[in-house]
């Protein structure tokens, strides 16, 4: 399948698990599943939340995780300090890179805004470097999208 094929299906999944429920921390934890199943070669997929100038994680799969990041560090920090996307290939020459699980070699990080109001990110992790390239990307975005329009956003 390419991967265009694979994240339309993948949002089209997102659309209709979305489709009776607007609540938004029921949503991030059903995405961050969706995500993991259906992404091969992952090791950790999910959120973290924008509160005052720290990101708190949230909803995920995986294993445990560092609960919070500064804006500015790590790949989580830096795709909200700068409030572009961050397709990382090898994580180990990224400067400031937080590892939260040793395995992990590449990722994916994109800011999640309403507006110019950033609430957060999507993150994904995989073990194996260069995994992710513009058109996960293309795609994850699209998936954010769906996923914001069908959630009512949280207040805080
Ligand atoms: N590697 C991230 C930290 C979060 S974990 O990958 C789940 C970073 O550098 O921001």
């Amino acid at each position: 399948m390419s991967s265009s094929k694979f994240y339309s299906a993948l949002a089209a999944q997102l659309e209709g698990l979305l489709s009776s429920e607007r609540d938004w921390l029921a949503n991030t934890a059903n995405a961050s599943a969706l995500l993991f199943m259906e992404l091969p070669d992952i090791n950790w997929a999910g959120f973290y939340f924008l509160h005052d100038d720290e990101l708190r994680v949230g909803p995920f799969q995986g294993k445990p995780a560092c609960t919070r990041i500064p804006v500015g560090a790590g790949v989580c920090g830096t795709a909200v300090a700068t409030g572009q996307a961050q397709l990382v290939d090898d994580v180990h020459a990224f400067p400031g890179h937080i590892a939260c699980d040793a395995v992990s070699a590449s990722e994916v990080v994109i800011p999640l805004y309403v507006g110019d109001r950033c609430l957060g990110v999507l993150d994904i992790d995989s073990p194996t470097k260069s995994r992710f390239n513009e058109e996960d990307l293309a795609g994850l975005q699209e998936f954010a999208r769906v996923l914001l329009a069908h959630s009512d956003l949280p207040t805080g």
